[in-house]
């Protein structure tokens, strides 16, 4: 039977908010025929429930595009819930159309705030004592109500309660954007949070990533971040007679402080349950003592809808064990070292404090160890009101940690009193993959959760010390790994906005974004790999998703990143200036130093015509004809110019490291007929370490490629499955559950790499996950159709490996691979997804060509590793 599936708009399902003006639907079908394809749709758009007015009849459109069908109906009305149906047709003239409600809310829509940001009026106390704010009003209802919503932001981070109730369940709202151009406003539906007569709404703001504390950065370095933190609410209620009302914050409102004492995100929460006032946000609470707020305290301008998932608690997972360790402490041990906080029950007298730290790994003796979060805190103070059980989580804190040492816990501590609640971004997981080799399924659980850790509403370094910013060369490194495991769409597209609002002037993209690193002159602070984020994430996105918006979108902040690169220096081909991060962390950097051996302007240089490519590419997807000419042409120069710099006679690279024989091949920055002679020296260079590798942040996503791509498949493996130091399993012989930053975060001999820069949950070396998938697992996209329309299955097999298998949902619906070696005999099973269509080459040579439905193949394996 034919079926749609997984209907979006805007990539999100029934999102309410949304201010594009012509808005994105996208869909998949899934049939029992084989070979099916999507024929024609028909996407009709009305303005209520029961099929009213249509206001857009797309007509029975013939194609099998169903990702990105941009609305093209009347103009859409802010605060309205348009419903929407689709009828498809498929090559075997069945048809199918959508069930349920499916529907997008418009928010705004550009029409203006009639709320002021409002906050206390002591500006001072505000930004440095970091206490959370509650501001209320009460106001008064005499109709039904038929709708209500909360539009509502922050400068900082806010939870917005009614009557009593928190709205919603997200962290961390309003998100992290660049704020002085875009500040997300999020929607709620509290219809059912209101009552006939008296009604209490109220606000709670705290710093979150406004303003934060290390001691070896002191923020605002430009005055950007020296508003006092603030907030916005708009409560619209709509009445069954038609009318509408609106409650608004503005000067009318009071404030006061709560039981919160410190809300951080380094160090912590205090909360003082002796001080709570539950009735706060109730009708009748007595506010005498509260003072007036200060309103029109920021700018409503930069205010725009929120495109991407919320942070929510996404698991809950129990400890494993309680450890009393050499020391005398008692220490949580959570079995997997996660981001989040904990959530625990506790009884005891009035006036009693349970007090948690969090560290991520114990020291060789086994005690409890958090030196390496350096001035971060990550401490949860809970003072008790004796009140029979008591149970608190933290409000406006998150934490990386898998130890939990608790002090002061009155009574008995039970391993069931505490809960280790996991947040990151609500994405769907969209990747799963299994193998027959144990380490390699526990490095990707590693990968996994590197990347719920690392991705709270932008994609960070580390979520556990005093950083935890958007790096962008981190995110590059990534994000094909991201893509493979959860549908990372929505949540890269949205910084990638932020991205481009951070580029200066001259196309330079900052090292972080949102940004808050410049130079001492006031430029922003950039290096190749990390800036070439502009590029290499949107065409990844595009590879992944196919959806040619991202690249439209995108396309002006690649440009000028490309063009910022061309004017650095006096050729124009090559990029030799500095600053540049170089091969960040590898293993052959100078004693002291972080930066890896090779050349920065070797890596800056093939990183320009990295980007050059993919601009050139993009411009090719988008029609650009002249940027076609223009950047291909460039490409071809700084090509010609990088092998009269860095390539000898003999067709070998200068630059005698890994990561730049690795950079050379991926690029394609030597001649076809010289790939064998640079395979080589890199075979050599891996040969010396005993094929052990010594690439950082740079070199190491393209290493294994770099050799299976050019017939050393088997030094590929033998690579990967090193388990001494360094490697990628070295960390799981000492116990790691995420990805750690250096590769030897604990040495052999138990003690750590350093405290200063030492992170347990780091992603990027998990960036080896997408060769896993593309080449264990065997699914890789196509570049020519992107999006999966059309992808390879080819598992190239290796190491001891006689089994693996991965289930992935395309743009285009679920493709399940397993494959196994049984018997001197490869046996694969392969589900297409309808629409989509695989090119499956088996271990024997034979290729075959494949569309939707289940394939069985089987060919002999004469090379039998079981
Ligand atoms: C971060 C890295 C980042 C680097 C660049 C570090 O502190 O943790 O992941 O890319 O700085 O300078």
């Amino acid at each position: 039977m034919l079926k749609i599936n997984e209907i979006k708009c805007e990539s999100l399902n029934n999102p309410i908010g949304i201010d594009e003006e012509k808005p994105c639907f996208s869909f998949y079908i899934t049939s029992d025929n084989v070979d099916t394809k999507l024929a024609a749709y028909q996407i009709r758009v009305f303005n209520n429930e029961n099929a009213g007015d249509v206001v857009w009849d797309s007509s029975i459109t013939h194609t099998e595009e169903c990702i990105s069908i941009k609305y093209n109906g009347a103009e859409l009305c802010a605060y309205t819930r348009y419903y929407y149906e689709i009828i498809v047709w498929d090559n075997h003239n069945q048809t199918a159309i959508s069930i349920g409600k499916n529907y997008f809310e418009t928010g705004k829509m550009g029409e203006g705030w009639k709320a002021e940001f409002i906050g206390p009026s002591d500006k001072k106390e505000i930004k440095y004592d970091r206490v959370p704010f509650q501001m209320r009003k009460e106001f008064r209802i005499d109709r039904k109500v038929l709708s209500a919503r909360i539009f509502a932001s922050a400068l900082g981070i806010y939870k917005a309660s009614i009557n009593g109730n928190t709205v919603g369940e997200d962290y961390f709202t309003p998100g992290w954007t660049v704020h002085e151009k875009r500040l997300q406003y999020q929607i709620y539906d509290v219809t059912d949070l209101l009552q006939n007569g008296d009604n209490a709404v109220g606000l709670t703001i705290t710093n979150g990533w406004y303003h934060r504390y290390t001691n070896w950065l002191i923020w605002s370095p430009q005055d950007k971040w020296n508003n006092q933190i603030c907030g916005i609410l708009e409560l619209r209620i709509q009445f069954d007679d038609g009318e509408i009302q609106i409650i608004k914050s503005d000067k009318d409102w009071k404030y006061g402080v709560g039981p919160i004492k410190m809300a951080d995100f380094y160090d912590g929460e205090t909360y003082d349950a002796c001080e709570e006032t539950p009735d706060w946000c109730k009708v009748g609470f007595d506010d005498k003592n509260w003072k007036n707020v200060k309103s029109n305290l920021y700018s409503k301008n930069v205010l725009c809808s929120t495109t991407n998932e919320p942070v929510r608690i996404i698991q809950r997972i129990n400890p494993i064990a309680i450890i009393e360790t050499p020391a005398g402490e008692t220490v949580l041990d959570m079995g997997q070292n996660m981001v989040g906080f904990i959530e625990f029950s506790v009884s005891g007298n009035r006036g009693d404090s349970v007090i948690l730290l969090h560290g991520e790994v114990l020291d060789k003796y086994g005690n409890f160890y958090n030196a390496n979060l350096r001035s971060a805190k990550a401490r949860i103070e809970y003072i008790l009101k004796g009140d029979g059980v008591e149970r608190f989580k933290p409000q406006f804190t998150f934490h990386g940690f898998r130890y939990v040492k608790v002090l002061n816990y009155p009574g008995i501590l039970k391993l069931s009193n505490f809960t280790g609640c996991v947040l990151h971004s609500d994405m769907a997981k969209t990747g799963d993959f299994k193998c027959s080799n144990n380490m390699l399924n526990q490095l990707h659980s590693n990968i996994v959760w590197g990347l719920k850790g690392n991705f709270v509403d932008i994609p960070t370094d580390c979520p556990q010390r005093d950083e935890r910013w958007g790096w962008t060369g981190d995110a590059q490194v990534f994000i094909s790994t991201a893509c493979s495991l959860y549908n990372s769409k929505a949540f890269y597209s949205k910084w990638l906005k932020d991205l481009a609002a951070d580029q200066s002037s001259d196309g330079a993209v900052a090292n972080s974004v949102p940004n808050f690193l410049f130079e001492e002159d006031g430029s922003t602070t950039t290096s190749a790999a990390w800036g070439d984020a502009a590029c290499i994430c949107p065409w990844t996105l595009y590879q992944y998703y196919g959806d040619k918006k991202i690249l439209e979108d995108q396309y002006s902040s690649m440009h000028n990143w490309v063009e910022y690169i061309r004017k650095q220096g006096e050729n124009e081909y090559l990029w030799d200036t500095d600053p540049q991060l170089g091969d960040w962390v590898a293993l052959d950097a100078e004693e002291g130093s972080y930066t890896g051996a090779t050349s920065k302007h070797y890596i800056a240089t093939a990183f320009y015509a990295y980007s050059t490519s993919l601009l050139y590419k993009a411009a090719k997807v988008l029609d650009k004809e002249s940027d076609m000419k223009e950047y291909n042409q460039l490409y071809e120069k700084i090509k010609a110019e990088f092998h009269r710099k860095y390539v000898n006679s003999f067709g070998e690279i200068k630059v005698k490291t890994q990561t730049a024989m690795a950079l050379a091949l991926k690029f394609d920055l030597i001649e076809k007929n010289n790939h064998k002679i640079v395979t080589k020296q890199l075979v050599e260079l891996l040969k010396e370490r005993n094929y052990h590798l010594s690439t950082g942040f740079v070199g190491t996503p393209y290493l294994l490629s770099a050799l299976s791509d050019n017939g050393e498949l088997d030094i590929a493996y033998k690579v990967l499955l090193q388990s001494d130091y360094p490697s990628w399993l070295y960390p799981l012989t000492k116990g790691a559950t995420t990805i750690w930053e250096h590769w030897d975060g604990i040495k052999e001999d138990g003690t750590f790499w350093d405290t200063n820069m030492n992170s347990y949950n780091h992603y990027a070396y998990g960036a080896v996950g997408s060769w896993i998938y593309e080449n264990i697992a065997g699914i890789k996209p196509d570049e020519n159709y992107p999006g999966f329309k059309h992808f390879f299955i080819n598992p190239k097999l290796g190491g001891d490996i006689t089994r693996a298998g991965m289930n992935y949902t395309t743009p285009y619906g679920i493709v399940k691979i397993n494959w196994e070696i049984k018997n001197r005999e490869f046996y694969l099973d392969a589900d297409i997804p309808c629409n989509s269509s695989s090119s499956v080459a088996m271990p024997n040579g034979e290729m075959h060509e494949v569309g939707s439905g289940e394939h069985k193949f089987k060919c002999e394996y004469p090379h039998q590793c079981n």
